[in-house]
């Protein structure tokens, strides 16, 4: 048989972050001293009261609404209106197993192009790839704060034209660990180029500096927001206490 696999997809690459693992090992098996940055497995236990829900909903089979939990979507909304002062509807929430999933949905349904910064997280291009969404990236730097500026997004805007775009915009970020101080001259620059902005929220429980800001607040008509609980729970922020919508999964 031929053309077994779809064009598309073998242009994706093994994963950066599973090629460094494998790149440590092998050094650290010849002696040598290496700091990982590669893929990030939690020290911390299951907390105890995820273990004892989880046991206590062992037997429950039925399928559960498609857009998730209406209890879980209506705490999500109360807690990103606290959080944005922008009203998120419950019917404008999608509950998923991940957000990973989530965006690779979101790259399997849209029809347009993608603005990604360098570095990013090394799942958006392959997602973007299995999605046939053509990708451009924009080269950040130390001096931009690891984000692109107005004028980096309105060069690529333009190069695409009229087709839908999609910018997606991680703050805090993965890999940097900045968070993004140009909110109000990217959502100007986003407005006039009508491109949708994916804002990926995942480590927004996780900085020290307590205050919130997301783009979601200067452009709040285009803007989806995705989180999640994995990376929070992984490095132990269950610890410092649950947070509203998290009390819902636990019943607490
Ligand atoms: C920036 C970023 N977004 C999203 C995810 C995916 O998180 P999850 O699928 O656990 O919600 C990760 C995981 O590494 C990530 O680093």
């Amino acid at each position: 048989m031929k053309n077994l696999v779809k064009k598309n997809l073998l242009k994706l690459k093994p994963s950066a972050t599973l090629q460094i693992n494998e790149k440590s090992k092998y050094l650290i098996e010849q002696g040598k001293k290496v700091f990982r940055f590669g893929f990030g497995q939690s020290p911390f236990p299951i907390p105890d009261d995820i273990v004892s829900t989880l046991k206590k909903f062992s037997d429950r089979k039925e399928y559960l609404p498609m857009q998730g939990l209406p209890e879980l979507r209506k705490a999500i909304s109360e807690y990103l209106t606290k959080r944005t002062k922008i009203k998120y509807a419950p019917d404008n929430i999608i509950i998923t197993p991940g957000s990973k999933e989530a965006m690779l949905l979101m790259h399997v349904v849209f029809n347009g192009e993608i603005i990604l910064p360098a570095p990013s997280w090394v799942s958006y291009e392959p997602q973007a790839i299995i999605g046939k969404n053509k990708v451009h990236w924009i080269q950040t730097s130390r001096e931009n704060n690891w984000f692109p500026s107005g004028k980096d997004i309105e060069r690529v805007a333009k190069k695409i034209g009229n087709k839908n775009k999609i910018l997606i915009l991680n703050s805090p970020n993965n890999p940097s660990g900045t968070t993004c101080n140009n909110f109000d001259e990217i959502s100007k620059i986003a407005k006039k180029y009508k491109i949708l902005i994916l804002s990926d929220e995942i480590y927004t429980d996780m900085t020290f500096d307590k205050s919130y800001s997301s783009i979601s607040k200067f452009y709040p008509e285009a803007t989806f927001i995705s989180g999640g609980l994995s990376k929070w729970c992984g490095a132990g922020g269950w610890r410092l206490g649950f947070l509203p919508y998290q009390k819902i999964y636990l019943n607490l």
